[in-house]
């Protein structure tokens, strides 16, 4: 403060008959001043860059891996919040297939109101003793989901599929697909993965028996169409209404689907 009070006063003194002179002195001298200034906001924005800005994006990289490398039932249980925003009451009965269908059924049997069963399409090697008991109590059974389900027609309010249509070619999907519908009353929410997402890691290959097919939401819109799927727009509306208010942003594409058959 007290040198940018000087300056003035200096240049009036320095330069008197040579204003041309005094003027870019008096330019010169405070530019170096002017240029430490500049470092030190630079180095500022520097640091706060760099705790801020890559510390960030370590953490969204985290995230995406454990969901990439692991699966969409991570996201299932993400989204139930909004899915209950968009669902409301028919998420009373609900039934989710795909791996890891124990850890979703879990979290779904912690809502209030909302009975929860599984399908895991594939074996449960590592299962630990909570769901253990789960397949003891018949709440999740393990299932091939290419041969028809083990339940009557209009068993739940709501089917959620979690990657398990991903190991599925067209031919099994046409099978499984109208399975699907057939359990459900309120219709099925497909959560897949996104073209070019790692899904399962290759030790798991076996057991899915298939490399996962990430398709596009194109591919997988006109597969609907064809097989006369059609998109549930309310709970879709309702679904990015909850999903925007939450900032929820899923990291698998996500279907609302009826069958109109
Ligand atoms: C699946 O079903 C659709 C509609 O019925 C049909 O057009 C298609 O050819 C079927 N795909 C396979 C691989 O069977």
């Amino acid at each position: 403060m007290s040198r940018r009070l000087v300056n003035p006063a200096r240049r009036i003194a320095d330069g008197g008959g040579l204003p041309f002179a005094g003027s870019s002195q008096s330019k010169s001298r405070p530019s170096p001043l002017l240029s430490i200034g500049l470092v030190v906001v630079g180095a500022i924005l520097l640091v706060i860059y760099c705790y801020g800005g890559p510390g960030g994006l370590s953490i969204k990289e985290n995230v995406i891996k454990v969901e990439g490398g692991v699966s969409c039932a991570f996201e299932v249980q993400r989204a139930i919040p909004i899915l209950k925003k968009a669902y409301g009451d028919s998420m009373h009965k609900v039934m989710h297939v795909g791996p890891d269908t124990c850890s979703v059924v879990t979290q779904l049997l912690k809502e209030e109101d909302t009975e929860a069963w599984g399908v895991e399409p594939y074996e449960l090697d590592d299962a630990d003793t909570n769901c253990k008991s789960l397949v003891r109590k018949g709440i999740v059974r393990v299932a091939d989901i290419k041969f028809p389900l083990p339940y009557r027609a209009k068993s739940f309010s709501l089917v959620i599929v979690s990657d398990a249509v991903d190991y599925l070619s067209p031919k099994y999907l046409n099978k499984t697909i109208p399975e699907l519908a057939r359990v459900s009353t309120a219709g099925i929410v497909i959560f897949a993965g996104y073209p070019g997402q790692q899904r399962a890691k290759v030790a798991e290959l076996s057991k899915f028996g298939r490399p996962a097919k990430l398709r596009s939401s194109s591919w997988w819109i006109r597969y609907f169409l064809q097989n006369n799927l059609e998109e549930n727009e309310a709970a879709s509306k309702k679904f990015e209404q909850a999903s925007t208010k939450r900032s929820y942003q899923p990291a698998c594409q996500v279907f609302h689907l009826y069958s109109n058959h």
